[in-house]
Parts: structure tokens; C-alpha cells; sequence
């Protein structure tokens, strides 16, 4: 692989073993995936966040680079933690892991990062920009850059994203290639997708059909930032779908070619239904409402809180939304957040639903609008999840 002057620098540890260390990482990723070049990238998000997901793994590796006071190179977001930072005794975590959790989030904010704990940085104005390349790790927030906005990112791993960071480089390989990111599965919709779980039924269905295939995707309305991250999440869950097309939403959609294209598929009402059909329960008493996977929008708050207008929460029922922190810190939130606290809706932000230890734990039947969430929860043997539409699911639990 070329490699520049400076570059090899790094390699070589003329700039530290740390730097040296995660250089090694990219350059064999790059080797491994036969990449000529390393490319600069625009911004970084970082997983293996979560003390839940990462475990006391996570403190070998800061260890690792405890020697050195290394920064990131680029602007780097953190993916969501296990739990949310000043509620976390409210949500049940226990102290010893809310500690762990703050250590580690202490680690990664020392080399600079910022302690966004968001799945969605896109919705806290780190958009990123049509042809720039990136290193972003969380799978929906890598198909929404590469699809609704037309930047270029791999779906990274944790280390990888971080030693990207680091470097301020990535290896020039798949999804940051024009010819690498044509479609080849034709999905035309020939049914109305009619809420946001609508959009992540599709998703789901096409990744678990066509697993890491690009699909090009026609029959569609103009689809919102809410619905593209629902569509996004999902296929990304489902199949490791890392870029959809639809045209005109898509920005690359003029350099598209259909040359690659070996399949033709429908995805009509059935298909849909079997989404539903398939995170369906006979139990229909259920113990906690879960929304906001990815992380909800102040338009997804602001449906919950027009709902609830003139209805209550069911005795008995739990109903949590996860959100970022940033979302949190607008004055419209605020009024949202005292009206649904009166009404017994809780919101937590930097976590969610699938990081965070205590759903899986506390929880036995969890409803939720997201195909991304049923597939990570009903992983769990005791934990059984119903996936229904957000007007669906406030209807079932409000009086
Ligand atoms: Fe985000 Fe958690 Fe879902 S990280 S995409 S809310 S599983």
C-alpha cells in the first residue's frame, strides 16, 4: 500500500507507540481489503461506549494507550453509553456500574472526543457533507452518512474508528469508492409506508433477505430524516446494509449506475406484515414502551407529546424514550419533557434501549416502533418484544 511520507512516520513511531499502535491497525485493514492508499477523513463516531457491551476488556485497551497523552486528529463523537449520565439512578443502574460507565466515558473525552453518546449526530448538527470520507462505527448513523447525505464511511468497528481518529486516516477500500458503492438489488415498494415503523419493516425485511447487498430503491414518498434513520437502522441490523439509493433523496443519485443490478424484488404489503408478523407476541400484557432507536428527534418527541394531550398512561405501564443529550438542551425540549413527565412518560438521553444493562434485566415484555431494537432485544431469552407502529403502541397504552 502507498504510503506518504508522514504517514510512514507514524508507522515507524516517530510520532509515538500509540500512534504507531493504531497506525498498524489501519494499515492492516487496508492490507487485508487490498487498499492502494490511506485516505484523511472528515470526523470520527466512536463505538464501545457502553460498560454493558464492552466490559472491563474496554480498560486493557485504554492501557494500552495510557503511556502517551494521545488526541484525536478530526472531530470524533461518542455512540450512546449504558446509561443516562445524570439519571442513571433513575433509570435503576446500580452505582458500581455507573462508575464504570463515567471511567470510561473519562477515557475517550481525555483524547479529545466528544461525549455526544448518540447514535444520531446528524441530529445534533454534526451533519456530514456530501463526498467526504469518514470513520463512523454505530451502523445506522454510517448508512444515514452514506445514504441521506452522500458522505463516504466504512461501517467501522470500535478500535478501528478510534485508531481513525487518532490517525486522522482511514484505508481507502469499499464504501469509500464510486465503483464500490453501485446497487445491485432493484426493491421497488408497491404498499403505502404509513409511520416510522413502516420504513423500519422495510429495512429490516430487505437486510435480512438481501444481506449486505446495496439496493436501489424506487416507489418511495420523499422520505424525512426520521424516516431515512428508521430505514436506515433496520437494514443495517438486519443484513450489515451499509448504503441504500433512492432517487432524489440519495445526493449521488447522478452517478449511479444500474449496470450492477442481478435482482428485481417487490416489497408489497405482505412483506411489511411479515415484519410485524414476526416480533408478534400472544401475550398482549407488556411492561415497558420503549421508543427512540436510533435516538428520537424533537418531531418524534413533539408526536408523543401531541398524543398525550388529552390522555394518560395506563396504570402499570412504563414508557421511556431515548434521546441525545444535545437534543435535551433545547428550550422546546424542556417544555415537551415537564408535560410527558406529567403524564408518565420518561425521557432518558446517551443511552438506549439495546446499550443499556437494564431493559434486558427488568424487563419482560418490551413494546417498541423499532425493527433495529426487536431483533437486538428478543437476542435475550427472557425478554420477548412485540414490534408495533409509535400511534399503534400510544393508542394500547393510553386511557
Ligand atoms: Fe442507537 Fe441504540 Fe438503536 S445505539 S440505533 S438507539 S440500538
Amino acid at each position: 500500500m502507498f504510503l506518504t511520507k508522514n504517514q510512514e512516520k507514524m508507522l515507524e513511531g516517530e510520532m509515538g507507540e500509540v500512534i504507531a499502535i493504531n497506525m498498524k491497525l489501519i494499515v492492516k485493514i487496508g492490507e487485508i481489503n487490498e487498499a492502494e492508499k490511506l485516505i484523511p477523513i472528515k470526523s470520527a463516531q466512536i463505538a464501545g461506549v457502553s460498560y454493558f457491551t464492552v466490559g472491563e476488556a474496554i480498560f486493557s485497551f485504554f492501557n494500552l494507550f495510557s503511556k502517551e497523552k494521545v488526541k484525536v486528529k478530526v472531530p470524533s463523537w461518542l455512540n450512546p453509553a449504558g446509561m443516562d449520565r445524570e439519571n442513571w439512578e433513575k433509570m435503576g443502574i446500580s452505582k458500581k456500574f455507573a462508575e464504570k460507565q463515567f471511567q470510561i466515558i473519562e477515557k475517550y473525552k481525555e483524547m479529545g472526543i466528544e461525549t455526544t453518546l448518540t447514535c444520531t449526530p446528524y441530529l445534533i448538527g454534526n451533519q456530514p457533507n456530501y463526498g467526504e470520507h469518514l470513520a463512523w462505527s454505530e451502523s445506522s448513523a454510517v448508512v444515514m452518512a452514506n445514504s441521506f447525505f452522500g458522505a463516504r464511511t466504512n461501517r467501522e468497528g470500535g478500535p478501528s474508528s478510534l485508531a481513525a481518529a487518532l490517525t486522522g486516516f482511514t484505508s481507502e477500500y469499499d464504501f469509500h469508492l464510486t465503483e464500490k458503492r453501485q446497487p445491485t438489488i432493484k426493491v421497488n415498494v408497491e404498499t403505502n409506508l404509513n409511520s416510522l415503523s413502516d420504513f423500519s419493516a422495510l429495512g429490516y425485511w430487505y437486510g435480512k433477505n438481501f444481506h449486505g447487498e446495496t439496493p436501489f430503491i424506487t416507489g418511495l414518498p420523499q422520505l424525512s430524516v426520521n424516516e431515512a434513520k428508521m430505514l436506515s437502522s433496520a437494514m443495517a441490523a438486519s443484513g450489515s446494509v451499509t448504503l441504500f439509493h433512492v432517487k432524489n433523496l440519495t445526493p449521488e443519485s447522478d452517478i449511479t449506475s444500474l449496470n450492477n443490478i442481478k435482482e428485481r424484488i417487490i416489497f408489497s404489503e405482505s412483506e411489511k406484515q411479515s415484519v410485524y408478523d414476526f416480533f408478534a407476541q400472544k401475550e398482549t400484557d407488556f411492561d415497558l414502551v420503549a421508543i427512540g432507536c436510533p435516538h428520537a428527534s424533537l418531531v418524534e418527541l413533539l408526536i408523543i407529546h401531541n398524543f398525550f394531550e388529552d390522555k394518560i398512561l395506563k396504570k402499570n405501564v412504563k414508557f421511556w424514550v431515548f434521546t441525545a443529550q444535545k437534543v435535551s438542551h433545547s428550550k422546546k425540549f424542556q417544555s415537551i419533557q415537564r408535560f410527558l413527565e406529567r403524564k408518565g412518560v420518561e425521557i432518558f438521553t446517551d443511552t438506549c434501549m439495546v446499550v443499556s444493562p437494564i431493559i434486558r434485566t427488568k424487563y419482560k415484555h418490551i413494546l417498541t416502533n423499532s425493527a433495529k431494537a426487536s431483533k437486538y432485544l428478543s437476542n435475550s431469552k427472557q425478554t420477548k418484544v412485540t414490534f408495533k407502529s409509535l400511534n399503534h403502541i400510544l393508542r394500547s397504552v393510553t386511557e
